[in-house]
């Protein structure tokens, strides 16, 4: 198992009012799962996303990453964590407009510290294996929404993480895209044995679930593979 969720109870408060977006939510998810979180608008499925990567607290409940409670950690423990270990791609790509293709991909090893020479040559292999070594020294706007989505992804996967999340990855991209970038992601699933957690709101997208939850109103109705 690497991450599990134990109860996990997240409110908000607005205007005197309490939501429970995560109303004790409870989950297993295995290494090498492809999980999908489905459920309609305002069910909890990004909120589920930012708790599961430490961006937001908990109101109670544990988070337990890779045997290790990270729910209760500090801020400077948790971005260590999420650096190292976990990749996170977002529908809007999220690439940093002035920088080349490259050097976005580079990001992640920039934080790590990683000499240039080595992350270069990290970064060539991985644009390489998602098919962009033509585009390296390109900006995000001179690309296609397909290869920004891809740099994105080689972007998610370059420090070798354990886990990525992803929210609504294809949101943005038309169908033929969406099923490039989902076959992407089950190749890198499948050949790095890394976790991906996948929210969507894409039926052809939750497919490729092997292991799906579906929220409503905070609470999770169905899980199962
Ligand atoms: N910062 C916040 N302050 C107050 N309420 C919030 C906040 N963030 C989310 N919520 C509420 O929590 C609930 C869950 O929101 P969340 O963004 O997780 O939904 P979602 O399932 O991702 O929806 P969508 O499919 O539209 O992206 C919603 O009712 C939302 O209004
Ligand atoms: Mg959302």
């Amino acid at each position: 198992m690497i991450l599990q969720g134990e109860n996990i109870l997240k409110q908000y408060h607005h205007k005197g009012e309490t939501i429970n977006a995560l109303d004790h939510v409870s989950f297993k998810v295995n290494k090498g799962d492809f999980v999908t979180v489905t459920g309609p608008s305002g069910s909890g499925k990004s909120t589920l996303l930012l708790a599961l990567f430490g961006l937001i607290r908990l109101t109670s409940g544990n988070i337990i990453f890779d045997g290790k409670r990270i729910d209760n950690i500090g801020d400077r423990q948790l971005t260590d964590i999420r650096k190292k270990s976990i990749g996170y791609i977002l529908q809007s790509f999220a690439l940093i407009p002035y920088l080349t293709t490259i050097q976005n991909v580079m990001i992640p090893l920039a934080l790590e510290k990683i000499p240039g020479k080595e992350q270069a040559k990290r970064a060539r292999e991985i644009l390489d294996y998602v098919g962009l070594s033509d585009r390296m020294e390109h900006l995000p706007r001179e690309l296609s929404a397909g290869q920004q989505q891809r740099i994105a992804i080689a972007r998610s996967i370059i420090h070798r993480p354990q886990i990525i999340m992803a929210d609504e990855p294809t949101g943005n991209l038309d169908p033929t895209l969406s099923l490039e970038i989902l076959e992407f992601l089950k190749k890198i699933n499948r050949e790095n044995k890394i976790t991906i957690i996948m929210v969507t709101h894409s039926s052809v997208a939750a497919g490729y679930g092997t292991m799906k939850l579906h929220l409503n109103e905070g609470k999770i109705v169905t899980s199962g593979n």
